[in-house]
């Protein structure tokens, strides 16, 4: 489904990725682990075409697409979910899903609207007055309206209080079930535990681990030294 191979990436002149790879199988939830400022976002930002890849390949269903832009890997299937929870202040809940470019309809807004019956409740209110837990559904909302194979997950549980961080993890695993691949970007593993399959480490911007949930878990080293435990 995804495969990134060996990128470094740069904010400027300042080196912030080195040769970083990470693959996802259709299907599977993968983590991408690490601490604050490990290169977790520049690598989603990387992969999204926000800030492409000095070196190295990102291939999407055997398509190179690598610098591709934004909108034209939204359009091929990539649902990315920044970590600012950014939505259309100004519009209401339903009109931030209604204006999402539609490659097909997989996803519409009943379904989307049946995963977070709390959205539907609240459909009409400007997106501008939410709580931050419902902003983070409108925006993974928002990115299903695109009918997504692969969806990018930026620390969707970041500051968020514990009920709505389980009611989260709930609705990435019916993401899951319904056969969309995630990259899930996570700080704290303790909720990523219980998601992702298969994880990445992440630290100073280098792989520092690659396994399964359960050669992470048996991996205390790891887990200390670059992971809040
Ligand atoms: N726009 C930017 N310009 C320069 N440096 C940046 C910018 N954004 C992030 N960085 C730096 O890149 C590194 C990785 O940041 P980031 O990918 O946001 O980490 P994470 O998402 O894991 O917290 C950090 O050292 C951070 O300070
Ligand atoms: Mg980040």
């Amino acid at each position: 489904m995804l495969s990134v191979n060996g990128i470094d990436t740069y904010y400027g002149l300042s080196h912030i990725l080195f040769d970083v790879s990470i693959r996802v199988e259709k299907g599977e939830i993968v983590g991408l682990l690490g601490r604050n400022g490990a290169g977790k976002s520049t690598t989603m930002r990387s992969i999204m075409g926000l800030t492409p890849p000095k070196k190295g390949e990102i291939i999407f269903k055997g398509e190179v697409i690598t610098g591709k832009k934004p909108y034209i890997l939204f359009r091929k299937g990539i649902g990315y979910v920044p970590d600012d929870r950014r939505v259309f202040a100004d519009l209401t809940v339903d009109d931030n899903l209604e204006i999402v470019y539609r490659r097909e309809e997989t996803w519409n807004k009943e379904r989307v609207y049946s995963l977070f019956p709390a959205l539907y409740e609240i459909k009409n209110r400007k997106a501008g007055f939410l709580s931050g837990g419902e902003q983070q559904m409108l925006t993974i909302a928002r990115a299903l309206m695109g009918s997504p194979e692969l969806l990018l997950l930026d620390e969707p549980t970041e500051g968020l209080a514990p009920l709505i961080v389980k009611d989260l993890e709930e609705q990435i695993l019916k993401l899951k079930e319904a056969g969309i691949s995630i990259l899930l970007s996570e700080q704290n593993i303790k909720s990523a535990m219980k998601l992702v399959s298969r994880a990445y480490v992440i630290d100073n911007g280098r792989i520092k681990f690659e396994g399964t949930r359960a050669e992470l878990d048996e991996n205390e080293e790891i887990k200390r030294r670059y992971l809040m435990v």
